[in-house]
């Protein structure tokens, strides 16, 4: 049996995947905006902004914001089983199946747009990423802000895991289904391959200047505050980014 070619239609199919609703529905229920989102999201959304939530999965970010007062927002996500779910758990938000790399909306229709929880590295190939930051640039107003999280390597190059896949890419023997170096493909939920990219930092202010965005703040989780216990466990120390357009 052939492998499958990994992109956007492999990412999709894996967020359909019960497994991964179950997750996102129970963390949509249980836990809601980490705190540390919360800070910032308070911080530079404004109760009358336009806002869309891409890759709101089962709707964590955005039924949470909405009940916060932030009334105008839009949950968009690839996977049409996440949106059938949070549909069913907030009738009163508009909840949209959308691809990032490709936006339907005209330009300069949203105040801000938001992509949490490492959302955007689930995008395979630099080109497409690059995609969905000029679409989101575009379907941003001007002064608008895109905010989002992404895990970095530049904190785990030390690390075996990172020091052995350097040396494969080096020698060209990694796994020809992955195209950048930082992709990997973890078992997880019980799903034996999903796809992300642990990108470095200057890769990300690239992309982002590319995209025509200007990076206004980045900074690790950790350095906004520490979660519970039961939710650090399930964090990496991701950087938050607030680019503007
Ligand atoms: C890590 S999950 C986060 C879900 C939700 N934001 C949360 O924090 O609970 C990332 C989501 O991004 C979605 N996604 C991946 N690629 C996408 C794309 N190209 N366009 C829109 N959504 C995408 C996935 O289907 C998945 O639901």
């Amino acid at each position: 049996m052939s492998l499958k070619i990994i992109d956007n239609k492999f990412v999709k199919e894996i967020y359909n995947k019960t497994e991964m609703i179950n997750y996102y529905t129970d963390i949509s229920h249980s836990i809601g905006l980490f705190k540390c989102e919360k800070i910032l999201l308070e911080k530079h959304l404004n109760f009358e902004d336009k806002i869309l939530d891409i890759g709101c999965g089962a709707g964590r970010t955005t039924i949470s914001l909405y009940n916060m007062g932030y009334k105008d927002i839009i949950g968009l996500d690839i996977a049409e089983e996440m949106i059938k779910c949070a549909k069913s758990l907030c009738s009163n938000i508009d909840f949209v199946v959308g691809d990032a790399t490709k936006l339907e909306y005209n330009r300069e229709t949203f105040d801000k747009c938001i992509f949490s929880f490492n959302g955007i590295m689930l995008i395979p190939r630099r080109e497409s990423r690059l995609k969905a930051l000029k679409e989101i640039n575009r379907v941003l107003k001007n002064g608008g802000y895109f905010i989002f999280s992404t895990p970095y390597l530049d904190n785990k190059l030390e690390s075996k895991f990172w020091t052995d896949e350097s040396i494969k890419w080096k020698h060209r023997n990694y796994n020809r289904r992955l195209y950048e170096f930082g992709d990997i493909l973890i078992d997880d939920f019980g799903i034996e391959e999903i796809f992300i990219h642990i990108p470095k930092i200057s890769e990300v202010i690239e992309c982002l200047n590319e995209a025509g965005f200007e990076v206004a703040e980045y900074m690790p989780r950790l350095n906004i505050c520490s979660e519970e216990e039961r939710i650090e466990e399930q964090l990496d120390d991701e950087l938050f980014w607030i680019a503007k357009k």
